[in-house]
């Protein structure tokens, strides 16, 4: 059935419905809490068991994307029957619009959908995967692909985004580092930030905002040995200084909701732990919005041991879970649990409040039909997104390796494409684009042959393995390997420059898509060490949603450009800065190990009581491996050179309220504009706890045309200092410190200085 009525006059008819004593649901910028109060009041009063609980439920839609064992059914039923508060992963706008009107016309309440998707980085014009975004270090930049992304979901009826995902993570092996900012808390915690303004915007009942979901809270990144949904076990040190920040950032920015994530810390579900949910997100940081869990989270809580479905619904409801995603424990279990006192009347109003809150905020009880009635986007607007997407990719792609300055290309050189991922634009696009626009993508073949005449070849299958091409719904080429690098040869040789464009598929990166292994797969190797036989210089370009270990392309290729799944704009970016209209600028925002073994290794690692001595046995250290990883944090080339000065501190001295002034001066040394990341790192030499070897403190983007010199400042004060000590106190120690900037987090100027 196809619903087309009078959406206005539903709207109107189920508020007077709802509103006997004359009250109106008012948008906010207007939402007075006293009023909102007073509305919820209202309706609750009306609501039965059975009805509050359905507001508890959000489902996935039948057929949707499924992502775990289990799958909703018979969703329209039910949300006829007033038993779901919300849906996800909804395919099209039209399925939205009639499920509102049976949500809102046959449900006896009439108590709308609040519709959410999964929009990580971009809808329909897709944006550079997160981990790529993040190598801008442009939370400005960040901010308007989350607005973009807002304007474009809610335009398709969609209320609220599961993002941004803030999971610090230092393991590459994980596949979902793609979806987040990276190793450091300093960086995702801006990055956070600015993406929950760019979804909300200043008032989340405007029909072109969402609300945003804040996940996974907690520590999912830092699953046990890099494998999905593993276990975490780890110190409260460490858990409030590198991996809470970030969603208490999205939190003090006004997150609208939370959502929990499927691994245990330290043995309690993350989904149950009602110390993180309770004491730390709603007592410490006052958060005051709702909390759903991940998809089938509570059901899988029987499988980490906690119980059957009913206990496990009992316990997240206690804890502090307010919506239960896909499971329907909620909705089916705890009114038992409630009779037998398991569970109090209490708990369940609240969390029903709670939701009722979230869709008061977003404007859904004036209008049911905010979202859903808006146009489609109009060419300017597409084209003004498109004009973002081409910036966002150009700055989130890194420079690896430059030499004989093979980069720029020069005008009139032959080019041969090569790789699996050359021409691919679904993997362009990357994981989690349940909406992206194909027609919108320019893969790197089409990007560069609007530049030149260029020959193209496959070269390689994406992989040879075939169990993981199973798990990753890869149909193996018909052609053999040695069929394709024949051909690839071939274009090759007649080629001035090989441009090899190789690295993951979108569903090599992401969920469920954790690596033991993360150099390229065997298949591409083997193209890339016949291409570089050949002896033309090889440009290594990367399509990629995590770092991956270079150690002999690094050796061989004559230049490697990482541009990750760059979105809609990936193949005119990579063409920009190959051939030198857009000078490279992106900094790596997480390690690149040089082997797996390594992992993890990050910059702000320890010393440990015996550092790395080279020569010498008895260190921390591997016999076949060297500490360091073969990209640092923060490291990233420019087509053109900066140096700076030594650092100017204007005192080697300061107390809790002064504030220290470091200054370097940079210079364009090079012949071409370019932008340079300036990072500043602070060390505690002597604490009472051990410290990391160094922390981002602050950074700023500098642009120098060649020749041009600016003076930069960097405020340093106590909070720069502080850090969570034994008694978990978050507070500075008087000593030395070290400061330290630089282009990268290894290659830097230091600096000692004093807190008295
Ligand atoms: C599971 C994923 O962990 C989460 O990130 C996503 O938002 C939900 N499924 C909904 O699709």
């Amino acid at each position: 059935m196809k619903f087309t009525g009078n959406h206005r006059l539903s709207a109107l008819v189920f508020l007077a419905f709802l509103l006997p004593t004359g009250l109106s649901a008012k948008g906010s910028n207007v939402d007075k809490p006293g009023e909102r109060k007073i509305f919820i009041d209202s309706l609750m009063s009306k609501m039965t068991l059975d009805e509050k609980l359905g507001q508890l439920n959000l489902l996935a839609w039948d057929g949707s994307l499924q992502t775990g064992a289990a799958a909703n059914s018979g969703v329209s039923e039910k949300v006829k029957d007033g038993l779901v508060g919300g849906l996800f992963n909804i395919e099209s706008k039209d399925v939205r619009m009639q499920v509102q009107q049976l949500a809102v016309e046959q449900s006896r309440l009439g108590i709308p959908i609040i519709f959410a998707q999964d929009v990580i980085h971009g809808h329909r014009t897709v944006f550079p995967i997160p981990l790529g975004l993040s190598c801008s270090w442009d939370p400005e930049l960040i901010k308007q692909t989350a607005r973009a992304a807002a304007v474009e979901a809610s335009r398709d009826g969609i209320d609220w985004v599961f993002s941004p995902m803030v999971d610090v993570s230092r393991d590459p092996r994980w596949g979902r580092v793609a979806e987040g900012a990276g190793e450091d808390p300093y960086l995702g915690s801006l990055i956070a930030k600015a993406m929950v303004v760019g979804y909300q915007g200043d008032d989340m009942a405007k029909p072109d905002a969402v609300m945003a979901c804040v996940k996974h809270f907690a520590l999912y990144g830092a699953a046990e040995s890099g494998r999905d949904y593993n276990t975490v076990d780890m110190s409260e040190i460490k858990i409030f200084q590198d991996y809470l920040p970030p969603y208490q950032a999205a939190v003090d920015a006004g997150v609208g909701s939370v959502m929990t994530s499927f691994n245990d810390i330290n043995g309690v579900p993350a989904t149950s732990n009602k110390w993180l949910i309770d004491d730390v997100l709603r007592k410490d940081w006052g958060f005051s919005g709702f909390i759903a869990t991940d998809y089938t989270a509570i059901r899988e809580m029987g499988a980490h041991g906690l119980g059957d479905l009913e206990s496990c619904s009992a316990l997240a409801l206690d804890a502090g879970i307010d919506m239960d995603m896909v499971s329907e424990g909620f909705v089916n279990t705890l009114k038992t649990s409630l009779a037998s006192g398991a569970v109090t009347m209490a708990e369940i109003n609240l969390a029903c409040r709670r939701v009722l809150e979230a869709k008061y905020k977003l404007g859904l009880f004036v209008d049911p039909f905010l979202r859903l009635k808006e146009a489609d986007g109009n060419s300017l607007q597409n084209k003004r997104f498109m004009d973002l997407a081409l910036d966002a990719a150009r700055k989130s792609a890194v420079l690896l390796k430059n030499e004989n300055q093979t980069l720029p290309l020069k005008e009139g050189q032959k080019i041969a494409v090569v790789g699996p991922l050359a021409d691919s634009k679904k993997d362009a696009m990357g994981t989690w684009v349940l909406n992206g626009d194909e027609t919108r993508v320019t893969t790197v073949l089409e990007g560069l042959r609007k530049r030149s005449v260029v020959s193209y070849a496959k070269g390689a299958k994406l992989t040879d393995d075939g169990a993981m091409a199973n798990l990753i719904g890869y149909s193996m080429d018909e052609q053999s390997n040695d069929e394709l690098i024949a051909e690839a040869l071939e274009v090759a040789q007649s080629a001035d420059v090989v441009v090899a464009v190789l690295g993951e598929s979108a569903a090599m990166n992401g969920e469920a898509a954790s690596m033991a292994d993360i150099s390229l797969q065997a298949s591409q190797k083997r193209l890339l060490h016949k291409l570089v036989e050949t002896g033309k210089p090889v440009v290594l370009v990367l399509v990629t949603g995590r770092p991956v270990t270079l150690e002999w392309e690094n050796e061989n290729c004559a230049a490697i450009l990482q541009c990750w799944s760059a979105g809609s704009q990936t193949g005119n970016a990579v063409a920009d800065i190959l051939y030198g209209d857009y000078n490279p600028s992106g900094k790596l925002t997480m390690s690149f190990p040089r082997k797996v073994g390594q992992v993890p290794v990050y910059y702000s690692m320890k010393t440990t009581g015996r550092p790395f001595w080279d020569g010498v046995k008895y260190t921390s250290r591997y016999l076949d491996v060297a500490n360091s990883p073969l990209y640092p944090f923060g490291y990233g080339l420019s087509y053109t050179s900066f140096t700076m000065n030594d650092i100017q501190l204007n005192k080697t001295t300061f107390s809790e309220n002064d504030t220290l002034t470091a200054t370097v001066s940079l210079t364009n040394t090079g012949g071409m504009a370019g932008e340079e990341t300036v990072q500043l790192y602070v060390r505690d030499l002597v604490a009472t706890i051990t410290r990391p070897q160094k922390e981002l403190k602050h950074f700023q983007k500098v642009y120098l045309k060649p020749g041009e010199t600016k003076t930069i400042g960097f405020k340093i004060t106590i909070d720069d200092l502080k850090f969570y000590n034994s008694a978990l106190k978050y507070q500075a120690e008087p000593g030395e410190f070290r400061l330290e900037i630089g282009f990268n987090s290894r290659d830097i100027k230091a600096i000692n200085f004093t807190l008295e």
